[in-house]
């Protein structure tokens, strides 16, 4: 509450005379939750700020089923608990700041969840089936819970389930691992041997992703990094020198992967790979053993299972009616290609030795990408929408001239996506206990200027399949990533009038 100005808590007869009602109105409007309000003892007290921002309309949601506009009248400005989740706060986190991930959310939104939902009595079981580097499954085990995630990116799955492990680590042993690296550094890597390691030969990039210097350190460190440690401790250098490869590369994050003279930054031409590396392993290290003194108070270690597969083909591993709360961020409508923006990481650990393997992990994905659907024939869409059949109909005939790099193309991909979302809701829908709570987080989006407001929609779907939707969390009002959507394929000059948000949005199994 420190941040409340003096003039901003009103009574209210003074919240009424500013909006221009009168008491009565405004007592019924608070009584019946129409308007963000607090009951304090026997009076009610409202925020100017918070008055104004309704006033605006900026924050009203606009439903479209009966159900979602119920809802709605429910929706509350993020006062529960919930707080922004925007990933940047992980990355001085222990743990989460291990790997960095596009759209991931910040450990304390997931707090805020677990807080809200009974958690913090009783042992819950998590899932999260799009696990990312594993946030939601930190959070739960932090709290005692046991945790469950998919994903289906092999290299963020390996981070997540590295993580999920912490408490099982020998810490003296990785340490000295990281000694030997040291001495390796001194001793080996200036001397003329060839490495024995070669670079991925399915890997090509435009200009060479490192160079020679770097690439030739490069080597020499997953010779390293292949032949002298056990099994986990292995998995922990490949984190480390995934987490960092970009930095001395030739490509940068803008946040798709690109080259970096595109981006206007001159190339990397010398670089410490080692010292690099050896930072972040520091830090890992540093990382295990506070959470291993932290797990300790809780005696005996909840479960976590990570899966390195993709949720909706795989959600039978789970047991019916199993999970109590789910805490997600599914990929959103904006095409951010997790698959390609990470490809220098899954060839250079040997993670995948062709494109093709590429595509198959694409096509798996949920909602797949504008690039795997926009050819072929028309998909059709599933749920059944109408007012979002039109839509998609409205996108389909945009730019149609231009045929899969025009509408065709992307109506293709959002029709895809929104089936997605309806198997992901069936699904999910069986494995959830009654009354269990599911919160996921999604954001608005624009297709060739045309606005989608996919919370709303999967929202209505998910209706559709036994939830309901309880509550629209407004968590950013504002998100980054519009270079994603204003690409010059799908640039349209209406995408920058058009607010992207993201909305945590709260289902209850019926
Ligand atoms: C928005 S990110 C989630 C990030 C996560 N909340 C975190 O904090 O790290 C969505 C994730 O879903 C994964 N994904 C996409 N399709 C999937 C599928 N069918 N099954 C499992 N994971 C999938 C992507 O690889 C990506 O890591």
């Amino acid at each position: 509450m420190s941040n409340i100005a003096d003039g901003d808590v009103l009574t209210l007869t003074e919240a009424a005379r500013l909006i221009r009602v009168s008491d009565k109105t405004l007592g019924d409007m608070a009584r019946t939750r129409r308007i963000p309000s607090q009951k304090v003892g026997r009076e009610w007290r409202f925020l100017r700020s918070a008055l104004e921002t309704w006033l605006s309309g900026e924050d009203r949601p606009a439903p479209t089923s009966a159900l979602v506009r119920e809802a709605a009248t429910q929706y509350e400005l993020p006062l529960t608990g919930f707080r922004d989740t925007a990933f940047t706060e992980n990355r001085n986190q222990a743990l989460h700041r291990w790997v960095p991930w596009i759209a991931g959310f910040s450990g304390s939104f997931v707090e805020g969840v677990l807080n809200e939902f009974g958690g913090k009595h009783r042992r819950l079981r998590v899932l999260d089936p799009f696990a990312g580097v594993g946030t939601t499954l930190i959070e739960s085990l932090r709290r005692g819970h046991e945790a469950v995630g998919f994903e289906i990116n092999p290299y963020a799955a390996m981070a997540c389930r590295a993580k999920v492990r912490v408490g099982n680590y020998d810490l003296d042993q990785f340490q000295t691992a990281i000694g030997r690296f040291d001495d390796f550094a001194d001793e080996k890597l200036w001397l003329d041997e060839a490495p024995s390691f070669a670079p991925p030969p399915g890997f090509k990039s435009r200009v060479p992703f490192f160079s020679p210097s770097i690439e030739r350190q490069v080597l020499a460190c997953l010779d390293f990094i292949h032949h002298d440690t056990a099994d986990w401790v292995k998995e922990l250098f490949q984190i480390a020198f995934g987490a960092v490869m970009v930095s001395f590369s030739n490509y940068s994050y803008e946040p798709s992967l690109g080259t970096r003279a595109g981006a206007g930054k001159p190339n990397v031409e010398h670089a410490d790979v080692v010292a690099v590396i050896k930072r972040k392993l520091n830090e890992m290290a540093e990382d295990i053993a506070s959470f291993q003194e932290e797990l300790s108070e809780h005696g005996d270690l909840p479960a976590a299972v990570v899966h390195p597969l993709s949720y909706l083909e795989h959600s039978d591993r789970l047991e019916p009616h199993s999970i109590d709360v789910l805490i997600t961020s599914p990929p959103y409508l904006n095409n951010y290609h997790y698959i390609r923006n990470t490809r220098p990481h899954l060839f250079w650990l040997g993670m995948v030795q062709q494109t093709a393997d590429l595509k198959e992990i694409e096509c798996r994905s949920f909602g797949q990408f504008w690039q795997t659907v926009r050819t072929g024939p028309e998909v059709p869409l599933q749920p059944d929408l109408p007012h979002l059949a039109d839509l998609i109909d409205e996108l389909r005939g945009r730019h149609a001239e231009k045929g899969a790099y025009g509408g065709p193309g992307w109506a293709n991909y959002a029709a895809t996506y929104f089936n997605d979302c309806q198997r992901f809701c069936a699904q999910t829908r069986e494995r959830m206990r009654s009354g269990g709570t599911v919160v996921a987080v999604i954001g608005n989006n624009i297709l060739q200027g045309i606005e989608f407001k996919t919370d709303r929609l999967f929202a209505e779907i998910a209706e559709g399949e036994g939830f309901r939707c309880v509550r629209f969390h407004e968590v950013r009002s504002k998100r980054t990533g519009n270079s994603i959507v204003n690409s010059s394929v799908r640039s349209d000059a209406v995408t920058q009038r058009v607010k992207l948000y993201e909305t945590a949005v709260e289902l209850r199994a019926a």
